[in-house]
């Protein structure tokens, strides 16, 4: 991994190259990502759902990110590793918020954080970035505020929630967050503020108009057992594969055809 990975990104948005970025919580994943080429990987919270099988993200513990981040790095050795930040581990206070997002560096040995953006946590972001914790901002549909939001739906569907979220942006960028992840807004939303601020925006289900897209990995694979969101691409039906290479050997035990 670069130690210049921010300025990096910028200079990707500013030449009009896409950034990609997908996600890992395991160190096989993370190596065979790192080994495809992304720019980025994200240790997400949305490991609370096709790690853990958790109903949400809000479960997921500060110790189970650093536990995931230490084996995503010990797999990576191009891309820039960000660690989510888990419900409720930069909500209680600033004090407390460093001290997690530190832990997730120095123990974990990530190269930056996500937070998800809301009232209460955008003053986190200047006060990681502070003391030289690198922040990509989330915006738009927040997972670990799913039940306030009332459900994985689209935002910024008024025109002040769209006035609101692009303030936002132009903030964050002010308070020098590396790049803005914005999840599940119109198309035409996501360019104006992509537009709006010259800090990468990494789309998802945001459409083509972003300066970078981000996806579950499982979701792209074919892995994720349950309906995917209509946004994303798959690319293969791992799964499925998965389970017919599992039947087949049954099979060659139960019939002695294995071990010959
Ligand atoms: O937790 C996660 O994997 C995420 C992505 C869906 C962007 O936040």
């Amino acid at each position: 991994m670069s130690v210049s990975f921010t300025r990096k990104l910028k200079d990707q948005k500013q030449k009009g190259e896409k950034i990609v970025m997908l996600t890992a919580y395991d160190y096989l994943t993370a190596r065979l990502i790192d080994e495809s080429g992304v720019d980025l990987i994200l240790v997400g919270d949305s490991l609370g759902h096709l790690f853990s099988g958790y109903k949400t993200t809000l479960p997921v513990t500060i110790d189970e990110m650093i536990y995931h981040t230490k084996a995503v790095t010990r797999g990576v050795t191009k891309a820039a590793v960000v660690a989510d930040m888990p419900f409720m581990s930069y909500h209680i206070s600033i004090e407390s918020a460093k001290q997690n997002a530190g832990r997730l560096m120095q123990e974990a040995g990530a190269h930056a954080v996500k937070i998800e953006i809301n009232s209460a946590t955008y003053p986190v972001a200047p006060a990681l970035i502070q003391i030289g914790i690198p922040v990509i901002a989330h915006l738009g549909l927040t997972p670990q505020s799913v039940y306030q939001l009332g459900g994985y739906r689209e935002q910024a569907k008024t025109e002040k929630e769209v006035e609101q979220l692009t303030n936002l942006a132009i903030k964050l960028e002010k308070d020098g967050c590396f790049a803005i992840l914005l999840e599940q807004v119109p198309s035409e939303i996501a360019k104006v503020i992509a537009e709006s601020i010259s800090i990468p925006v990494i789309g998802i289900g945001a459409g083509p108009h972003c300066d970078g897209q981000v996806l579950v990995t499982h979701d792209v694979v074919g892995l994720t057992p349950d309906r995917v969101p209509q946004f994303v691409k798959q690319y293969d039906t791992l799964g499925t594969r998965f389970k017919s290479a599992v039947q087949a050997f049954s099979k060659d035990v139960k019939t002695g055809h294995f071990p010959k």
